[in-house]
C-alpha cells in the first residue's frame, strides 16, 4: 500500500478529535489520530505536513497531564495547538496556564492583532467557539499573541520564528466563523500541504491493494443490507470478482419484505451472493429464552456457525469486515477516546478459523463511506438507511422470541417506517423502529374490552448512535401512526413513543 504523507492529529482525548481529522480530509488531506504521547522517531518516520494537538480535557499543570513529547517542538515540523493543544505548547515551551477567573463558553468574538497567513482572506474580527476554563497568562519567550478575543489577550499565538501555532478557540467546529478557513491557511499557506484525499482517488488505490493483498486467494464475507458491508463488498468485488464469495444470512429476525428489498438491492448493483436460508435453526435455539445477553450471545454463536459452514466448503482464507476508522481509533486505546460496544457479527471467527482479515474501508469515516458508495453506484435507499443491529428483532421483543410476536412487531414496525417515509422524515431522524413489550393492558375497541400487547416507537437523533436525544415527532404524525398500528395490526391495543435520551438509557430496549 502507497503511504500518503498526513497530516497527524495529537490525541488529548478531546470530544471533537474525529471532527478535526474530518475537516482535514474535507479540505483534501489525509489525516490521522495518533496518541498524544508518539514519539519523535515515529513521527519523522510518518513524515507528516504537519501536526495538531487537539483539546482535551485535562488541565496542564495538573500531575500526569497528557503532554507531547518535548523533542516534537524541534522536528521543523509545523504545529497548531488547539484549546488544551494551545495550553501544552504554553506550558512546555516556559509560559504560564491558569485557572480562568471568567470561563470561556460558547461564542466569542475574536479581534486579529497581527497580519499573517494563518488569517488570509479572513476578516479582522469574527465569530469563534471557546470551551476553556484555564487560559495562557503568559506566553513563553519568543511567542506573540496574533488575535485576541474578551477574556484571552492569547487567543491565537504564534512563535517568533517556528511555525508553531495554538489557536484557543475550536476551529473544527461549525460555530466558528472561518474556521474551515483558518484550517485550510495552516494546511495551506503554513505547512505546504498538498492534496492528495479524494475519495475516486480511494477507489482506484483501494482496489489495486486489494488486490496485492488478497493474489490468488479466497475471501469470503456476510453481507448485512447496511451501507458499510455493502460498501466493503461492492469494492473488494470490483477487484477480485469471483474470489469473493458474498453471503447473507437469514436468520428470520429481519423485518417486513426486507430479505426481498437486499436482494434487489444487491441484484441491481451486479453484487453476486447466496441466500442462506438459516430461520429454523435460529428460532429453534432462541425458544424460552428472555435474557437479551443470552440471546445476544446464541444468535451470535450460531451465526458464526452458519458462516463457518459456508466459509469452509467455499476454501475461503480471508474474511471481509466493514471496520471504519472511528473502530480502529477507539480499539487502539487511545486515552480519552470513547469505549464502544463492539458489534462485529461474525466475532471470533477470524482466529478460529484462521482467516486474515481484508478491511477497506477502515481509514475511513462514515461520511466518507457514502461518498465512496455513490460513486460505486450503491443506491441512495441503502445508503441512507438506518442502522440495524446484528440480532435484528430478537432484541425489539423484550422476552422470549416467539413467530408470531415477530409477525406483530414486523407489522407494527413496517407502518412507522413507511409513514416516516411517506411523511418525508426518515432521513430527519437518525434510527427508527418499533418495540413489542411483554406485557398487556386493558383497551375498549367498539365497546368490547380488549386485553393485549403493547408497541413502542423509538425515533432518535444522533450523530454516531453513542449519545442520542428522542426525536420530536410532530403529534399529527405520531397520532396518525397511533391510529394505523392499532386498527390493523391484530394484538395490539396500545402505543406508546420513547422520551428517554442516551444516556441514560440505551437506543435499543432489548
Ligand atoms: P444502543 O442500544 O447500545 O445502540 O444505544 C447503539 C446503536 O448500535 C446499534 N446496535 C447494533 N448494531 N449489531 C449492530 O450492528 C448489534 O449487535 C447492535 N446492537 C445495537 C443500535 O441499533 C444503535 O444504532
Amino acid at each position: 500500500m502507497v503511504v500518503k504523507r498526513s497530516v497527524l492529529i495529537l490525541n488529548f482525548g478531546s470530544q471533537y478529535v474525529q471532527l478535526i481529522a474530518r475537516r482535514v480530509r474535507e479540505l483534501g488531506v489525509y489525516s490521522e489520530i495518533v496518541p498524544y504521547h508518539i514519539s519523535h522517531e515515529e513521527v519523522r518516520e510518518k513524515n507528516p505536513y504537519c501536526l495538531i494537538f487537539s483539546g482535551g480535557p485535562a488541565s496542564v499543570y495538573e500531575q500526569d497531564a497528557p503532554l507531547p513529547k518535548p523533542e516534537l517542538y524541534n522536528l521543523n515540523i509545523p504545529i497548531l495547538g488547539i484549546c488544551y493543544g494551545l495550553q501544552t505548547i504554553v506550558h512546555q515551551l516556559g509560559g504560564m496556564v491558569k485557572r480562568s477567573q471568567k470561563q470561556e463558553y460558547g461564542r466569542a468574538k475574536l479581534r486579529v492583532l497581527k497580519e499573517d497567513p494563518l488569517f488570509e482572506g479572513l476578516p479582522r474580527e469574527f465569530d469563534v467557539w471557546m470551551s476553556h476554563a484555564d487560559k495562557a497568562v503568559k506566553l513563553p519567550e519568543n511567542f506573540l499573541s496574533l488575535a485576541s478575543s474578551e477574556n484571552s489577550p492569547y487567543a491565537v499565538i504564534k512563535h517568533k520564528s517556528k511555525p508553531i501555532y495554538g489557536v484557543q478557540f475550536h476551529p473544527e467546529v461549525a460555530h466558528t466563523q472561518y474556521g474551515k478557513e483558518l484550517l485550510a491557511n495552516f494546511l495551506f499557506r503554513v505547512s505546504n500541504a498538498e492534496k492528495n484525499w479524494e475519495m475516486g482517488n480511494f477507489i482506484e488505490e483501494k482496489i489495486e491493494d486489494i488486490r496485492q493483498e488478497v493474489g490468488k486467494g479466497k475471501v469470503i464475507c456476510a453481507l448485512s443490507g447496511g451501507v458499510d458491508s455493502t460498501v466493503s463488498a461492492l469494492l473488494t468485488y470490483k477487484a477480485i470478482g469471483k474470489q469473493l464469495h458474498c453471503i447473507f444470512v437469514d436468520h428470520g429476525l429481519l423485518r417486513k419484505g426486507e430479505v426481498e428489498e437486499v436482494e434487489g438491492y444487491f441484484r441491481k448493483m451486479g453484487l453476486p451472493f447466496q441466500r442462506v436460508d438459516a430461520k429454523e435453526v435460529f428460532l429453534q435455539r432462541l425458544k424460552g429464552i428472555e435474557d437479551p445477553e443470552e440471546k445476544r450471545r446464541l444468535i451470535g454463536h450460531t451465526f458464526i456457525e452458519v458462516f463457518e459452514k459456508e466459509a469452509k466448503s467455499f476454501g475461503a482464507e480471508f474474511l471481509l469486515q466493514g471496520t471504519l476508522y472511528p473502530d480502529v481509533v477507539e480499539s487502539a486505546g487511545i486515552p480519552g477516546a470513547k469505549v464502544i460496544k463492539t458489534h462485529h457479527n461474525v466475532g471470533g471467527l477470524p482466529e478460529r478459523m484462521n482467516l486474515r482479515l481484508v478491511e477497506p474501508l477502515r481509514e475511513l469515516f462514515k461520511d466518507e463511506v457514502r461518498m465512496v458508495g455513490r460513486l460505486l453506484g450503491v443506491p441512495e435507499e441503502v445508503l441512507m438507511r438506518h442502522p440495524f443491529p446484528g440480532p435484528g428483532l430478537a432484541i425489539r421483543i423484550l422476552g422470549e422470541v416467539k413467530e408470531e410476536d415477530l409477525e406483530i412487531l414486523r407489522e407494527a414496525d413496517y407502518i412507522f417506517i413507511q409513514e416516516l417515509k411517506k411523511w418525508g422524515l426518515y432521513n430527519k431522524v437518525w434510527q427508527a423502529f418499533a418495540v413489542l413489550l411483554p406485557v398487556k393492558s386493558v383497551g375498549v375497541m367498539g365497546d368490547v374490552r380488549t386485553y393485549e400487547r403493547v408497541v413502542g416507537l423509538r425515533a432518535v437523533d444522533s450523530s454516531d448512535g453513542m449519545t442520542a436525544d428522542w426525536s420530536r415527532l410532530p403529534y399529527e404524525f405520531l397520532d396518525h401512526v397511533m391510529r394505523r398500528i392499532i386498527n390493523e395490526v391484530k394484538g395490539v391495543n396500545r402505543v406508546v413513543y420513547d422520551i428517554s435520551s442516551k444516556p441514560p438509557a440505551t437506543i435499543e430496549w432489548e
